[in-house]
């Protein structure tokens, strides 16, 4: 994966936080890389949502509150869809019940990645061109919009793990994969620890918990 953070800019560098904006847009398409368009309808239970959902409500974030709000002249990719990928924004309009977003068979999933595809080329020319005093009211939202992204980006890889769990045939996200060790830890390997239970001293600050 690549570093976001290595990228992250100081709020209002156009330039970086258009490297940035690419950074994290295509990331989430990587995560949804391995998954079938079946894979990518797919709700298992109400709180998860398929991953053509969170594809999708991601970009309906920068539309809505960015590209409506801010640029001048933009075209709307499909106003219906406002219903379907709104989530919980009460004052941006009504929405798609939570529990009902795996009926959503249409749009398909390649009308969904044209839709980022629309909202990626009009805020990369929007955070280039927008001028000063629009850019100062939107930039934090642009940011703002890309840790949204992020969330949902935890979420496609959480929703996914579950769906695969309820599948009989336990289909793998990542066939063949082990625990990583992670980098920021030193890279000591994973591991179980078996403990007695009850009362058991966790994480830096020792704080106690019943296990
Ligand atoms: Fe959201």
């Amino acid at each position: 994966m690549q570093d976001t953070q290595a990228v992250r800019p100081k709020l209002g560098e156009r330039a970086t936080l258009a490297q940035w904006y690419d950074v994290v847009r295509a990331e989430s398409l990587r995560r949804a890389q391995p998954l079938s368009p079946e894979d990518q309808s797919v709700q298992s239970m109400p709180d998860a949502s398929p991953t053509k959902w969170h594809l999708a409500h991601a970009s309906w974030f920068f539309e809505a509150v960015v590209l409506q709000a801010h640029q001048p002249g933009y075209r709307v990719f499909d106003a219906r869809w406002h219903h379907l990928f709104n989530s919980y924004y009460e004052a941006l309009g009504p929405r798609h019940a939570r529990a009902q977003r795996g009926v959503l068979s249409r749009p398909s999933l390649a009308a969904v990645l044209d839709y980022r595809a629309h909202v990626d080329a009009a805020m990369r020319q929007f955070i280039m061109q927008a001028d000063a005093t629009t850019w100062d009211a939107a930039a934090p939202l642009v940011t703002l919009g890309l840790h949204h992204e992020q969330q949902h980006q935890e979420l496609m890889l959480t929703d996914i793990l579950h769906a695969f769990w309820c599948n009989p045939l336990l289909p793998a996200y990542r066939p063949g994969a082990q625990p990583q060790p992670a980098a920021e830890s030193g890279g000591v390997a994973l591991q179980w620890i078996d403990v007695p239970g009850g009362p058991v001293a966790v994480g830096h600050s020792g704080k106690r918990v019943c296990l």
